[in-house]
This record gives structure tokens, C-alpha cells and sequence, in this order.
């Protein structure tokens, strides 16, 4: 007996029936290529509903050839998009599961850099990311983007799909429309929210004409736009009674933002609350009949129960929960709640990859992205006796992947914690989910009876005691110390003495930010918090240049305006004399002296490679490295690096 009540129970939507409430609602991936749907695309959603799944939506399918924001876009409106339509749907078919294809056309959210034509939109209003002044359509433009849906969508039937939903909330030329933000139309376009939603309601109409009434047709509403002047949750819902009204939708699902002015609350990081978004769903549903989709970083099935008990939507949609676990759904049902690898919010290879025009993946599953090409099962091997070194995630990922192919493995970790730097990261509230990798990857370790020994500082002999035919050094790396600061300079700490509790900074801070992460801005806050007076500096344009990516950015600028944290760019480190830090303004090369008490150094780290050297020096012996003691990067690397090592051996 499942012990989510709801979560587990058939709904139906139109004339599609889902077996349970979880979905894997749309999103990019980058899968695609010249326009079409790919082998991965097939292998990613199939591995979902094999995974327990409810209902899959794809990503986004091109209405029309106006709208090609992204390289990686599937060009829905090509008729040559059928047969990979048909490999996506089989393979998700084969599991029992419907899948619905979003369609869409981005409107002024977008550029002409791709496409070679000026992008269309309601008015000549740009978008603040792509700054493109769009060609504000006319009534034969609108005709066509009207057809232009009614294509995609028989592309969409054609190709097998059981569904299709109109992604009218926070990229599309009908959110455009209904935005009075975007749309400054005199005609009976623009105006009143009637007639902003008008080309909504068209799009509907002939789409549900094109693919009658066999499939599901659902409509995808932006609860909020956050923007000044933009739609808010009253026109939200006006917009779902009008759709309701019209009898022709089968659900809504819902989402925040806008992708680009407000993007950092449509995939929300860390910082933003479980359930952000729920008030949207919520509105939405006492207006409507309709089955309506909550979302937003749902990443436990609990939540998503809870979201379904106190009724404030019918169906859950978690993204990057099942972009993580493939199985989520199944765990669940199964009650191994416990074994779900839970997202980390942290959107370093999901969104962050998005945005660096790569395909899409996950900083804790390697194969996440790469269905197509590996099948996920851990081959079993013959049992070999396997020492790891170190109980960060390289080694704890180098630990569990051995140890479930049937290996007799030992872990050493020399301090009595396991997790390492990523342990040390979640030590700040604000980083504090970071945390859940540690939690998922020893919890894979315990499942898989790796034998882990805390406090075990490993040497030569120590490791040859266990008589091992493997041995996988993951010691990590190390705080350097650059030129320009003295060693006996104790006023001059790196961000790991801070969090680790081996100096307390106090008075005026300087944080030092060569790595453009979370170390700099983490650190800052927490001093901030603990009543220093801090500033950060940075080499580069902007302070925590990557969180950009990671849509962190927005929080950060936020919250450290709140904490009166400032911030100063361009600046070089060159020297250090007591309470007085020389630093050399790059762009004009005058140098300028920053008084202050303490220095905190994010600055690029060394690995930790002796042992790993040592016992290169033992003869016949099998010896690996894997993350940071090969050369510190972030912790993707180390997750793919021992998930590597470990099935190798
Ligand atoms: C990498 C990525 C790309 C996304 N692209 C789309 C998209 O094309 N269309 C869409 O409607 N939503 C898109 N979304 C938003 C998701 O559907 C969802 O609203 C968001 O991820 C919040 O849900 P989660 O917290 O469960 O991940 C995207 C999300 C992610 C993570
Ligand atoms: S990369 Fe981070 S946010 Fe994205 S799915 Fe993986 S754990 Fe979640």
C-alpha cells in the first residue's frame, strides 16, 4: 500500500488517463540536431517513463521558422520531424506512458541570429536579454502564426503523441499577447485582457481542429511575470476561465516568470523555497474544472504529496527531480523514497548547460544526457578487492559504482565526515542543499556495503594492508597560497579556513573572487551575517561572474544589497603589508590601497596527488585518481570521474 495517497492515483485528462500525478513537464535539453528530434531525445524520455512517470511532456516544438532562439531548437513546423516524433513516442509508449508535445513560438524572445529573419512579436517592444527590436506583426502575419500551430500540432498527431500543450506562460509570442508589458497594440489585439488573449483562444480553436478530439490539448499559463507592468495572478486567472469557457482545453499547467527578465524564478535555485510557485495552481483551480499542474522544485515526493492533500493542483510537475533520478516516480511508489538521488536546485549542468548552448545533463547523474549511448545498468564484474581514497564525491561516486558491480570496496577518509568540499559549500544556509549530494552518494555507498572508514588517514601501508587489486585516490585538493600574500600573514585566510572554522575574520573583510562561484559570494554572506563589514573584489567584470549561469546571480545581487556587502571589479591582488591590501585597477593600471582587517582568498586550489604518486611507485599495483587530486574543478567533474573509474573496474 503506497503511502502517498494522491501522488499514485489515475486521473484523466480529456481522453488520455495518467497513471499516477508525477510530470516531467517541458524543458530543453539541447538533444536536438539540424531541427530534428535525435535517438537521445527517444532514450531520455523513455528512460523517465521507465522510470514511473505519469505523464511526459517534451520540450518545446518551432510553430514557425521566425522563431529560432537557440541552436538546438526542433523545427516542429519541418514535416521531416515526423519519423524522430515517432521514435520518441514509441519508446516512451513501450512503458505504459503518455507523452504530450509542447509546441511554441518564442515571439520577441528571441533573435534573428539563427534565423536570419527579424523576430516577430505583438509590438516593437525588445526583450531585455536579446534586445531585439521584433517586427510587431500584422493580421496576415497573425493568420499564419495561427496555422503555423495548426501544423506542428498534425505533425504532433501524426508523429504519435498523445497530447499537445501550448507554452503560452514565460517564452511565447501568445504570452506577448497577453502581456500588457509586450503588447501596446491598438487593434483588437491589444487593449483589454479579451482582446490580448485573443490570439490564445485562436491558437486553441485551430489546433483542436487540426488534431480533434482523440489527443489532449493543455495550455501552459505564467502565473506572474514579475516584470513592471506585467501579467499577475489576477489575469492569470481570467485567462484559465476564458480557456475553460472555450470547452476546447483538456488541462493547464502553470509557471513563473519570464525566461529571460525574470528566468531566475522560473527554474529557481536553492534559494527559493520547495513549492514557490503553488499560489499559481492554487488561484487557478478554485476558478476552473480543468485539471491544473503545479511547479516548481518539487525534488521530494512528500512535497508533491502534500502540494496534491491541501489541494492546490491535481498533477506535480517535477523537472529537474526526474532530470536527476530517472526513477523518482518508481522509488516512490515502491517506498524507497530514501533511494531517490534528490536535485540539488543547484542547476549547474541542467539550466547551466542550457545557457552555454551544450545538452543537457546533471551534476549528480552521469547519465543524465547520455541515454542514447550508455543503458545505465550497472554491469556486474568479477569481484575484486578495491581501496578508495577519500570521501568526497569523487571518491564516494568511485565507491558506490564499484561496489554495486559486486566489488569489495573500502573507503578512507581521513577526517570524521564524509562529503569533503562539497560538505564544507552546504555549510552555508544559503548553500545548505548542496548538502543532498552528500546525502544521495552515501546513501549509494551504504546500499551498496561499501565498507567506510571514518578518521582513517591513508598512507602506502595502510592501503597495501587491505591487499587491494584497485586503489582509486580521490584526496582532493588543497587552499594555495598566491605570491603576493606572505605565509605568516594569519590575516590572510582562504575560504576554507572561514568555513572550516580555523580563523574567524571580524572587523572590515576583503573577500578575493578568482573563481567567479559560490566560495566568494558564500563566504561573504556569511561574514556579513556574523556582523563583519565586507566587500568583494574580483579580477573579472562582475563578482560571482558564474552564477550567472546558474541563475543565482539575481539572489546574490539581491541579498547582498540587503547585507551591505559591497562589491568592486577589475581589481588585481599585488600586494599585502598589515591591514592594508595593494591591488592594481587592470583597465587604467593605477594601483589603489583597500585598508582592511582580514583578507579571505577564493582563489584556484592545488591537488593533493602524493599518495596517488606513492603508490604509482608499488609494483603491479591498479592505481586511479579521480576529481580534485587531479586537478580541482567543480563537482560534476568529480561525480562523472568516479562514476567513470568505478564502472571500469
Ligand atoms: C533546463 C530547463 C529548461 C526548461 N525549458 C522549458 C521549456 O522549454 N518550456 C517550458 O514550458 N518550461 C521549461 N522549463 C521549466 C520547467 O518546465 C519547470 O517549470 C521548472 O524547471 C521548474 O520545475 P522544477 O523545479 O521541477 O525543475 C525548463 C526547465 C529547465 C530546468
Ligand atoms: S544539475 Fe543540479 S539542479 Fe540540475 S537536475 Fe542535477 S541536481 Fe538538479
Amino acid at each position: 500500500m503506497s503511502r502517498y495517497r494522491y501522488l499514485f492515483s489515475p486521473l484523466r485528462i480529456g481522453p488520455v488517463v495518467v497513471k499516477n500525478r508525477i510530470v516531467f513537464s517541458a524543458h530543453l535539453t539541447n538533444y536536438a540536431e539540424d531541427g530534428l528530434p535525435t535517438e537521445q531525445h527517444a532514450a531520455y524520455y523513455a528512460a523517465r517513463a521507465a522510470g514511473g512517470a505519469g505523464l511526459i511532456v517534451t520540450e518545446e516544438h518551432s510553430t514557425h521558422p521566425t522563431d529560432w532562439p537557440y541552436e538546438k531548437l526542433i523545427h516542429g513546423f519541418h514535416p521531416e520531424v515526423v519519423p524522430g516524433y515517432r521514435r520518441i513516442t514509441e519508446a516512451v509508449h513501450r512503458h505504459d506512458t503518455p507523452i504530450f508535445a509542447q509546441i511554441n513560438h518564442n515571439g520577441g524572445q528571441g533573435s534573428g541570429m539563427y534565423s536570419r529573419l527579424p523576430v516577430w512579436a505583438p509590438s516593437p517592444v525588445a526583450d531585455p536579454l536579446f534586445r531585439e527590436v521584433p517586427k510587431e506583426i500584422d493580421r496576415g502575419e497573425i493568420a499564419e502564426i495561427v496555422a503555423g500551430y495548426a501544423t506542428v500540432a498534425t505533425h504532433c498527431k501524426e508523429g504519435g503523441f498523445d497530447g499537445i500543450e501550448l507554452q503560452c506562460s514565460h517564452s511565447s509570442i501568445v504570452r506577448g499577447f497577453l502581456s500588457p508589458a509586450m503588447n501596446v497594440r491598438s487593434d483588437d489585439y491589444g487593449g483589454s485582457l479579451e482582446n490580448r488573449a485573443r490570439l490564445l483562444l485562436q491558437i486553441v480553436a485551430a489546433v483542436r481542429e487540426a488534431i480533434g478530439r482523440d489527443i489532449a490539448l493543455g495550455v501552459r499559463l505564467c502565473g506572474d511575470e514579475l516584470i513592471e507592468g506585467g501579467t499577475t495572478i489576477d489575469d492569470a486567472v481570467e485567462v484559465a476561465r476564458m480557456v475553460e469557457e472555450q470547452s476546447l482545453t483538456d488541462y493547464l499547467n502553470t509557471s513563473i516568470g519570464v525566461a529571460t527578465a525574470s528566468l531566475y524564478m522560473i527554474e529557481a535555485s536553492m534559494q527559493v523555497p520547495p513549492g514557490y510557485a503553488l499560489f499559481i495552481p492554487s488561484a487557478l483551480r478554485k476558478a476552473v474544472d480543468l485539471p491544473v499542474v503545479g511547479v516548481g522544485r518539487f525534488k521530494d515526493p512528500l512535497q508533491a504529496e502534500r502540494a496534491l492533500v491541501e489541494g492546490h493542483c491535481d498533477l506535480v510537475g517535477v523537472v529537474r527531480g526526474q532530470i536527476a533520478d530517472a526513477d523518482f516516480a518508481a522509488k516512490a511508489r515502491a517506498g524507497m523514497a530514501d533511494d531517490i538521488r534528490l536535485c540539488l536546485s543547484c542547476n549547474q549542468e541542467c539550466v547551466g548547460r542550457m545557457g552555454l548552448n551544450r545538452w543537457l545533463g546533471c551534476i549528480e547523474n552521469p547519465t543524465t544526457g547520455r541515454e542514447a549511448f550508455v543503458d545505465g545498468a550497472e554491469t556486474p564484474a568479477s569481484p575484486r578487492k578495491v581501496v578508495v581514497v577519500g570521501g568526497g564525491p569523487a571518491g564516494l561516486q568511485a565507491a558506490s559504482t564499484a561496489a554495486a558491480r559486486g566489488h569489495d570496496v573500502v573507503l578512507f577518509e581521513s577526517s570524521d565526515q564524509l562529503g569533503g568540499q562539497a560538505r564544507v559549500a552546504a555549510s552555508v544556509p544559503s548553500r545548505a542543499e548542496f548538502g543532498d549530494i552528500v546525502r544521495n552518494l552515501v546513501h549509494a555507498c551504504r546500499r551498496a556495503d561499501v565498507d567506510i572508514r571514518l578518521g582513517t588517514a591513508a598512507n602506502v601501508d595502510a592501503v597495501m594492508a587491505e591487499r587491494p587489486d584497485a586503489v582509486v585516490i580521490a584526496t582532493g585538493a588543497e587552499p594555495s597560497r598566491p605570491y603576493w600574500a606572505p605565509a605568516d600573514a594569519v590575516t590572510v585566510v582562504d575560504v576554507r579556513d572561514v568555513l572550516e572554522e580555523r580563523a574567524r575574520p571580524d572587523g572590515h573583510v576583503v573577500v578575493i573572487d578568482e573563481l567567479g562561484f559560490h566560495q566568494a559570494t558564500s563566504v561573504a554572506e556569511l561574514l556579513a551575517d556574523r556582523g563583519c563589514s565586507v566587500e568583494v573584489i574580483t579580477p573579472g567584470m562582475v563578482v560571482g561572474q558564474d552564477l550567472g549561469v546558474t541563475l543565482d546571480l539575481e539572489h546574490w545581487n539581491v541579498r547582498a544589497a540587503a547585507k551591505g556587502i559591497a562589491q568592486r571589479t577589475d581589481l588585481v591582488p599585488m600586494g599585502w603589508a598589515p591591514g592594508n591590501l595593494t591591488l592594481l585597477h587592470h583597465p587604467t593600471g593605477v594601483n589603489v590601497d583597500l585598508a582592511c582587517d582580514w583578507v579571505v582568498l577564493a582563489v584556484p586550489q592545488q591537488p593533493v596527488e602524493w599518495l596517488y604518486y606513492e603508490l604509482r611507485g608499488v609494483p603491479n599495483l591498479e592505481v586511479h585518481r579521480v576529481g580534485d587530486c587531479v586537478t580541482p574543478r567543480r563537482a560534476h567533474a568529480a561525480v562523472i570521474e568516479g562514476a567513470r573509474v568505478g564502472a571500469a573496474l
